[in-house]
């Protein structure tokens, strides 16, 4: 697919099929993520994958906060992605002190991007997702282990979309950008 193309065609998607998506189709998207830039390639972003409907309505009815969309989303998603990212990499020098006065908040800046690839990727794959940021990540934590020196970023929700939202309304170029003389 064409780059702009799938940029301003992937939407977020809430509503699923009910179909597993292949592990191997996953990993080539989590493979095409991979190839996000991050600070000094320091690739901090990992994803903890759950298919396990108990897992998912606990997660669910229990870590987002009583937040509709996300309960509804999340039940019906054939997967549930808990971004994470290693604590204290990026943006920091080995010996533990920081590069730049934005510390170690490039961590969660190459999450971003990570995870934004990985949506767009997923939808030239054909696959729907959803990133989420209303959720408790303490009560998430309960739910999935989350390996020690990580923390949650996000979840992302996934599967075969059932749904064709259109875009919400973008600002123009013209209301975002200022040339500085
Ligand atoms: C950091 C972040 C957090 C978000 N949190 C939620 C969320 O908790 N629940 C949800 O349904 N959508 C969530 N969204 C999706 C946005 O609502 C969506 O991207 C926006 O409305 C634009 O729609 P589009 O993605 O279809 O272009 C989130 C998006 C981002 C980037």
């Amino acid at each position: 697919m064409e780059a702009i193309k799938c940029i301003k065609e992937r939407r977020s998607i809430r509503k699923f099929q009910d179909k597993k998506v292949p592990h191997e189709l996953l990993n080539e998207v989590i493979e095409a993520a991979a190839f996000a830039p991050s600070w000094k390639n320091t690739q901090v972003t990992r994803y903890l994958v759950t298919e396990d409907r108990e897992k998912m309505n606990k997660i669910a009815d229990g870590c987002v906060l009583g937040f509709e969309y996300n309960i509804d989303t999340i039940r019906k998603a054939a997967a549930l992605v808990i971004v994470t990212m290693i604590k204290g990499r990026s943006g920091m020098e080995r010996d533990g002190s920081a590069t730049t006065p934005k510390g170690a908040d490039w961590g969660i800046f190459d999450t971003g991007i990570a995870t934004q690839t990985f949506c767009l990727a997923a939808h030239d794959k054909g696959l729907g997702t959803v990133i989420m940021g209303i959720f408790d990540e303490n009560k998430v934590s309960e739910v999935i282990p989350v390996p020690e020196g990580q923390q949650v970023a996000a979840l992302v929700a996934l599967g075969y979309p059932d749904e064709e939202p259109k875009a919400p309304k973008r600002k123009s170029a013209e209301e975002l950008v200022t040339y500085i003389d």
